[in-house]
């Protein structure tokens, strides 16, 4: 089923907490809400889920109005961040509660109970009350009984937060597995960015209460429509830079002291920059190639590497350049190949169509 806000916005007081976000989230689609602490996810989803009322706009699930729809009628599932099980109630009651509320048979209540306790581990935990397990248990406890009722819409806030690497991990797979063999719509908010790449179909990265882009992870990864995005969405070098020369289709940027590259001309840019103006680039540690001062190309910066460090099959290099800015560059290992040493020059290629432009105003 598919959710769409409209300018949907929550004050409090004097704080904004959530301002005119529109969005529209597909039938069956796994969107992911991305964004640093107090950017508004959970305000947002407790807002889609029904207990917050917004201050402005609507929320549809599928084709029903629901702006002033009790929670238990929304056909909304929620796990919320801080997991909210009933302390009297063991685990196997906590989950079949959504299913008591439906009124569903007693036989199938205990065969969808022990089917959502097998898919988050916890086969041998029914009689247990929730102030017996560890928080991650808890969480799990309540991932599995915001899944039994099988709702069309599923809100996750932080679902995982308080899980170890490992569990979190299979816990994202098991939920992604799930999502995709019931054709659940999965609103799903994160601060991790890596969760976010791996398990969403499309990101929305909020700041400051509003959604700043909505894509496709390659499309926020390869085309950030702003640096604030750029940063959040992987990993970038940003530089300070001038535009030298721009002929409307590319620009000639100067590093200062650091040297002279080429950028194309992002379509996002609505005002195209003029020779003299300040920018920022971000330009992707892995985009960049690094090549000896011998086989310099033009434009190329150059620098010397400062450091090597060890990631599995990669490598990352810190270049410290002329001006001063320290660059990583990552890049996969070949064993037949050799790679420079600290203290070496190097020369710094990179592909124009790599490098994103924005204002410095914006930044
Ligand atoms: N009940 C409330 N009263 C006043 N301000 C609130 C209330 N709830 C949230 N806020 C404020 O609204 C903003 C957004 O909060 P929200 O909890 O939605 O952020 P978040 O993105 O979920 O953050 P986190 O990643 O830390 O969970 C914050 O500035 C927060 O302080
Ligand atoms: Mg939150």
């Amino acid at each position: 089923m598919n959710v769409s806000v409209r300018g949907l916005g929550k004050r409090y007081g004097s704080v904004r907490a959530v301002n005119e976000v529109t969005l529209d989230v597909r039938a069956g689609e796994f969107l992911s809400l991305l964004g640093p602490s107090g950017s508004g996810k959970t305000t947002l989803m407790m807002m889609i889920a029904g207990f917050e009322m917004p201050s402005a706009g609507k929320i549809w699930v599928g084709d029903r109005d629901v702006t002033h729809v009790a929670p238990n009628r929304r056909d909304v599932g929620m796990v919320f961040q801080r997991y909210a099980l009933f302390p009297h109630m063991t685990v196997a009651d906590n989950i079949a509660f959504p299913l008591r509320m439906r009124k569903i048979a007693k036989d199938e209540t205990a065969r969808r109970v022990a089917d959502a306790l097998a898919m988050v581990q916890l086969e041998g935990y029914e009689k247990r009350l929730p102030g017996e397990l560890s928080g991650g248990q808890q969480q799990r406890v309540a991932v599995a009984r915001a899944l039994v009722f099988e709702p069309p819409v599923l809100l996750m806030d932080e679902p995982l937060g308080a899980l170890d690497k490992k569990l979190r991990e299979q816990m994202q797979i098991e939920i992604k597995r799930l999502q995709q063999r019931l054709g659940v719509t999965v609103i799903y908010v994160t601060h991790d960015q890596e969760e976010a790449l791996t398990m969403s179909d499309r990101i929305a990265v909020m700041r400051d209460g509003s959604v700043e882009q909505v894509g496709s992870p390659s499309e926020l990864y390869d085309s950030p429509s702003t640096s604030f995005v750029a940063d959040f969405v992987g990993k970038t070098n940003f530089l300070d830079c001038e535009c030298r020369k721009s002929n409307g289709k590319g620009l000639e940027i100067s590093l200062g002291k650091s040297g002279l590259i080429l950028a194309q001309l992002p379509p996002s840019l609505k005002v195209s920059p003029a020779p003299g103006d300040r920018m920022r680039l971000a330009v992707r540690p892995e985009q960049i190639r690094m090549l000896s001062v011998e086989e310099k190309v033009s434009p190329a910066l150059e620098g010397i590497v400062e450091a090597v460090i060890f990631v599995g099959s990669f490598r990352t290099f810190l270049v410290r350049l002329a001006g001063g800015e320290l660059v990583h560059v990552q890049v996969h290992i070949d064993h037949e190949v050799s790679y420079p040493r600290e203290g070496d020059r190097v020369s710094l290629a990179i592909p124009s169509q790599a490098v994103h432009v924005f204002p410095a105003a914006r930044c």
